[in-house]
């Protein structure tokens, strides 16, 4: 499979929002990235459901809906009706892991689970089987635009390692400073979805830099 590009929407323009949707349904992106942050899980608030509906009639694209919040499972069918393809819950913010990944699939969405920078990638042995998508963060979460962490490409490869030894289908995504720079490596070291908020966001012409990150 050639590797995926998901824009973070959190680095959007918010004041208009329709514009920047209509780029990345107009462009080689392949997901939307949609980061929800609560205050509490991360020192930030992004945004909730009214943004994601909106989202949800413009996108012509899969919403990949991040969730840096506390208590997900709280809001798992809530997140299915304002149209997330795949939902992503954070290993750190879940105690009862098994129980939320199965919540997920039994809504129909797609599970993922985000694992920070500083978490080992053998924490995921007994779920990796059950689950569609690792969010591999390359950054602390809560913000857009941070330096990324070099430790990830070494976390890559014992990821695949542990995804053939187990037989998963989960695709691992790359959540965090993401750029020109790096992103060929990650390809190389086995990500399979490049998440870029600041990088495609900051540049001159955004659609032109989704497609450098598409092509290698
Ligand atoms: C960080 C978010 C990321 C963020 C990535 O907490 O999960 O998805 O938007 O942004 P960049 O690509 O700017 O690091
Ligand atoms: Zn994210």
């Amino acid at each position: 499979m050639s590797h995926l590009v998901a824009p973070s929407v959190l680095s959007a323009n918010f004041a208009n929002l329709e514009a920047d949707i209509e780029m990345i349904n107009a462009s080689e992106a392949d997901w939307f990235h949609v980061d929800i942050m609560d205050g509490v899980f991360v020192p930030n608030i992004s945004f909730g459901f009214p943004v994601l509906k909106a989202l949800q009639k413009l996108a012509k694209k899969p919403l990949d809906v991040h969730l840096m919040i506390v208590e997900p499972d709280k809001f798992t069918q809530a997140f299915k009706d304002a149209g997330a393809q795949t939902l992503t819950v954070h290993l750190e913010a879940c105690p009862h892991l098994h129980r939320s990944i199965q919540n997920i699939k039994q809504s129909g969405m797609k599970a993922g689970v985000a694992i920070n920078p500083h978490t080992p990638v053998h924490l995921l042995e007994d779920i990796i089987a059950d689950i569609d998508l690792v969010c591999m963060m390359s950054v602390n979460p809560g913000f857009g635009g941070q330096k990324f962490i070099e430790n990830t490409y070494d976390k890559i490869i014992k990821l695949k390692k542990l995804i053939v030894q187990k037989s998963s289908k989960a695709l691992i995504e790359i959540d965090g400073g993401v750029d020109l720079t790096n992103y060929k490596k990650l390809i190389e070291c086995g990500a399979d979805v490049l998440v870029a908020g600041n990088t495609v966001f900051s540049s001159p012409v955004p659609s032109k830099t989704i497609s450098q990150l598409k092509h290698h």
